[in-house]
């Protein structure tokens, strides 16, 4: 963790720039899907999102009947997974040059932008991010996942701050277990959801502005917000394109936005 990595008018642009792209959301351009950690969907909507800006809901954001119960900027989960590209800020941001920098010192040979999403944790229904490793998603021969994430408020454990096992990147992947595209053209898991001992999680309580780098092989989580404080975070995944990309991953590059360089 890098404390103060980002100036406050780096994070603040960044808040800026995603109200403005909120604002440009209608509702019928779009397929209602929810973004849960516990039950994903492989539909089209989310695994065709990565060369554009898709908008993904909050569990509970909706009524029995399907309605948002809430204003349509308190309601999203996250927007993803091409803001890298496509908007001119969030650009900026992710090829500042010392990312890709850090990037190769910490051994990546040509770092390559795969996606970026921005996350709201909204108060009240942020949803949970159940322990994960990165590399069950996104996966290289060898493994070269790195994700940067960067708070854009205060993250605390009130208002769903990531948890982490410290070390856990040495372990490799646990279960070797992967999200892959099934032959029907969605999506399925190599092996059950692994269980780690909730004792080992410890909370990073970190400000605006921190870089969190996050070993692909490192076990980390995130609580439901529960509070009435939002808790913003942008994040994108780099891998190293000299290493194999793996076909079976959810995420391809498309023609029309191969992974850039970082
Ligand atoms: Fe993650």
């Amino acid at each position: 963790m890098l404390p103060n990595f980002y100036s406050e008018e780096q994070t603040h642009g960044l808040r800026k720039e995603i109200e403005k792209i909120c604002k440009s959301f209608v509702l019928e351009d779009h397929v209602k899907t929810v973004f849960s950690t516990t039950n994903q969907t492989g539909n089209s909507y989310f695994l065709d999102s990565g060369d554009k800006i898709r908008y993904f809901f909050e569990e509970k954001a909706f009524d029995a009947a399907g309605n948002l119960t809430k204003p349509f900027d308190k309601s999203i989960n996250k927007i993803g997974h091409a803001l890298h590209a496509l908007s001119p800020v969030f650009k900026a941001f992710t090829h500042d040059p010392r990312n890709a920098a850090i990037s190769r010192q910490l051994g990546l040979v040509r770092p390559k932008v795969a996606q970026s999403m921005y996350i709201f944790k909204q108060p009240g229904i942020g949803g949970v991010v159940v322990p994960h490793q990165d590399s069950t998603f996104l996966h290289t021969a060898p493994n070269s996942t790195l994700g940067f994430w960067v708070p854009v408020e205060r993250c605390t454990t009130t208002n769903g701050c990531l948890w982490a096992i410290p070390g856990s990147h040495h372990g490799g992947l646990a279960s070797q277990r992967r999200m892959v595209r099934s032959p029907d053209g969605g999506i399925t898991f190599t092996a059950p959801p692994v269980e780690f001992p909730e004792k080992d999680f410890v909370p990073l309580e970190i400000n605006a502005g921190t870089l969190v780098l996050l070993d692909g092989n490192l076990v980390h989580k995130s609580d439901e917000n529960r509070s009435n404080v939002s808790r913003h975070a942008y994040t994108w995944h780099c891998i190293d394109g000299s290493h194999e990309y793996d076909k079976l991953n959810w995420l391809q590059p498309s023609a029309a936005l191969p992974f850039p360089d970082l």
